[in-house]
């Protein structure tokens, strides 16, 4: 028992080294850089109380290889994972399973190096048997992070050793920033207290708050809950296990409730984060001001790891929701629709929807209409829809939990699986003028051979935040829809495979960027090989963010994924990304 676990942390611990460029690269050398390595972490699960783990893949009890060596298989185990493989639930339940396997897996390894079974078929034995089952993208070691405490025993190790740092919270990332191969990760996915206090008061500020401060931790659908029971809504995302502190709100967060209330950075009212300097500080509108406008849309883990983030609240309110869905009959009759939901789109942002038309549909939320206007405003796209006998439901739910639970939660959207993702904030002049609509509807008409674009109705049209206070790029302000594209990559893929699912994404994503010329993109959902991503998910931000970024990170503790001050796809930290 001693000894297999001591070996393990040995191979875990070889395979962070593999990252790094030591000096002198002899064996012996390495051998005593390995050694010192094992008593710092020794050290360091002492400091945070044996909250330290080494990562061990969640389909490992399937295979009969691990690493090279042979292993038990754990029918029993196995069972379970196959039927929870796409279950959001289940996967939080583990460090190392992410929402999207693009974090687990080696993307760039000529040979299989990932750990997975075939998530469009988890009892697929052709998967696992004779497969060696191998750690990939997956972090050697994770804290399980209880306080600030542990986050700067976890920054003074990497200070002090050279081990990169990731941070994973709740893992639905698309572009694999929360995990790293070789990387310690801070999982703060633990951090559970909420509380609410109709008269938030910044630290050091005058003004209040009606507000909600949620740990890291906190899922989506909890601060939901919590929220109704206090007679209160939310504006957070489209997804029951998404974090609400973490990335989502650090990167943007757009809910269908943004037009009118803004997104999560335009929400926030103060942030308690470890900054990667080893300062536990609290930002707000008054205090590190600076740090304050960085965490509102910098994104990612770049400007330090959050424990905990206050957010305003609005009343419970009554929600007009539109479920449209049919079967289109071809391509062309889903242009058609598209070409409607265009054409619509202007008077829709004006009137206060916002929604998802995820292909052949769409689902939107209105909390400014009475339920005689509501249908009025969508009665040409239920036409449309019931003309092909599809279904169309209008109705008032009376609250945003009614909505959330009879419409998300129902639904369950599966996760486990492996995508390539794009993203375009698509501006108003392409829904406000003739032309512009014709050259979007055109467009996406021609993408329909490669993938329906998935729309999120979910920017800040209505809503007047703050000139200046996020840092965002401006282009959410004026766009009206994010505009999403999404392919699957099949877990067996080889590299010369997804080279070219990722260039082809890429060429799609282009010719919305071609369209849409100084407009972005959105950070958390967009293309991970974003060319001139600076300027796509910040603008004319850029500059100032990378300066707070050099003040609060000065020894460079933290980097992430095409994130501000990022050191680029090179460094050794991005070795599973493929070099397009
Ligand atoms: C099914 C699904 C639905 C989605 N729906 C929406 C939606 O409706 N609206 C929307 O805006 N987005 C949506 N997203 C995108 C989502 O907001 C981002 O992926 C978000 O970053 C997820 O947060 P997480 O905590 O789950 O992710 P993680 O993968 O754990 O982390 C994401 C990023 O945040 C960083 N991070 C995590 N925790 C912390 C912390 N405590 N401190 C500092 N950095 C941290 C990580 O390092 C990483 O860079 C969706 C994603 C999925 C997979
Ligand atoms: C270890 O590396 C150092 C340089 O970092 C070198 O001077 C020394 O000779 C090496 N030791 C051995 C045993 O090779
Ligand atoms: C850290 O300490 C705890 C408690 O002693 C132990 O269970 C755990 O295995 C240790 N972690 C590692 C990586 O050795
Ligand atoms: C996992 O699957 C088993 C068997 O199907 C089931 O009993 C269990 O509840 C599932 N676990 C979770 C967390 O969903
Ligand atoms: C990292 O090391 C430098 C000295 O090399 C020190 O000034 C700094 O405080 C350390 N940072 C952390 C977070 O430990
Ligand atoms: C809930 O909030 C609404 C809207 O602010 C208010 O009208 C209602 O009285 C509140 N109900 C309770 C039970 O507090
Ligand atoms: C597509 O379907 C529509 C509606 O059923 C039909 O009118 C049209 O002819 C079809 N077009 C093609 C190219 O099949
Ligand atoms: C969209 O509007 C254009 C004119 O702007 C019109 O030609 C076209 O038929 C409309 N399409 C649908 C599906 O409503
Ligand atoms: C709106 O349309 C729905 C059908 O989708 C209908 O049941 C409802 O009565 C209509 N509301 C009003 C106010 O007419
Ligand atoms: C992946 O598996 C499928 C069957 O599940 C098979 O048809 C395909 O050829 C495999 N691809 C590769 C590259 O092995």
């Amino acid at each position: 028992m001693f000894l297999s676990a001591t070996l393990s942390f040995f191979a875990a611990l070889c395979s962070a080294l593999a990252a790094y460029p030591i000096s002198s690269p002899n064996h012996q050398n390495r051998t005593t850089v390995a050694s010192k390595l094992m008593s710092a972490l020794v050290t360091l699960n002492a400091t945070v109380g044996g909250r330290l783990h080494a990562s061990v893949p969640l389909d490992k009890p399937c295979f009969s290889i691990y690493e090279g060596r042979h292993v038990p298989v754990d029918p029993v185990a196995c069972a379970t994972v196959q039927s929870n493989y796409t279950n959001p639930a289940f996967r939080l339940e583990h460090f190392s399973a992410y929402m999207l396997l693009q974090s687990e897996t080696c993307q760039a390894s000529h040979v299989p190096d990932q750990c997975v079974l075939d998530y469009t078929s988890p009892s697929d034995t052709e998967a696992y048997t004779g497969v060696d089952c191998r750690l990939g993208n997956i972090p050697s070691y994770y804290i399980e992070v209880a306080n600030a405490a542990d986050v700067q025993a976890a920054l003074r190790f990497s200070n002090d050793t050279g081990v990169r740092l990731s941070v994973k919270n709740k893992g639905h990332d698309y572009k694999g920033r929360s995990s790293g191969k070789g990387t310690l990760a801070l999982w703060t996915t633990g951090m559970n207290s909420m509380s609410h206090d109709a008269a938030f008061q910044p630290e050091g500020c005058s003004t209040t708050y009606d507000a909600v401060t949620v740990g890291a931790g906190v899922l989506t659908e909890d601060i939901y809950r919590f929220a109704d029971q206090v007679n209160r809504t939310v504006i957070g995302g489209y997804h029951q296990t998404i974090g609400f502190a973490g990335g989502f709100a650090l990167g943007g967060g757009h809910s269908i409730l943004t037009p009118v209330f803004g997104l999560a950075v335009d929400r926030v009212v103060q942030v308690k984060v470890v900054t990667p300097d080893g300062v536990y500080r609290t930002a707000n509108g008054c205090q590190h001001p600076d740090l304050f406008f960085a965490l509102r849309g910098g994104g990612g883990s770049a400007f330090g790891v959050v424990i905990e983030s206050s957010h305003r609240i609005e009343p419970r309110m009554p929600i007009q929701t539109a479920a449209l869905s049919f079967t289109a009959a071809n391509k062309t009759d889903l242009a058609e629709w598209y070409a409607l939901t265009v054409n619509y789109s202007f008077q829709w942002a004006n009137e206060g929807w916002g929604g998802h038309i995820p292909g052949a549909g769409l689902i939107h939320v209105n909390p400014l209409l009475s339920n005689a206007q509501a249908n009025e405003s969508m009665k040409a796209a239920a036409d449309f829809v019931r003309a092909r006998g599809g279904s169309a439901v209008v109705e008032e739910l009376p609250s945003w939990w009614a909505f959330f639970d009879k419409y998300v939660l129902s639904a369950e959207a599966g996760v486990g699986n492996e995508v390539a993702t794009g993203s375009r904030l698509i501006p108003s002049e392409f829904f406000s003028t003739e032309s512009g609509r014709a050259r979007l509807s055109a467009l996406v008409a021609e993408t329909l051979s490669f993938a329906s674009p998935y729309v999120r109705a979910g920017t800040p049209w209505l809503f007047k935040g703050e000139p200046g206070a996020t840092s965002v790029t401006p282009a959410w302000r004026d766009a009206i829809w994010h505009l999403g594209l999404s392919v699957p990559i099949p877990y067996n893929t080889t590299l010369a495979q997804r080279e070219e699912i990722y260039r082809t994404m890429g060429e799609h994503n282009q010719r919305f960027r071609d369209l849409t010329p100084g407009s972005g993109a959105y950070f958390n959902e967009g293309y991970v090989y974003e060319p001139d991503h600076e300027v796509s998910f910040w603008g004319d931000n850029y500059p100032k963010l990378l300066e707070i970024k050099k003040k609060y990170d000065p020894n460079e503790l933290l980097d992430c994924w095409q994130c501000v001050g990022w050191k680029g796809a090179s460094d050794p930290l991005y070795q599973c990304y493929i070099k397009l």
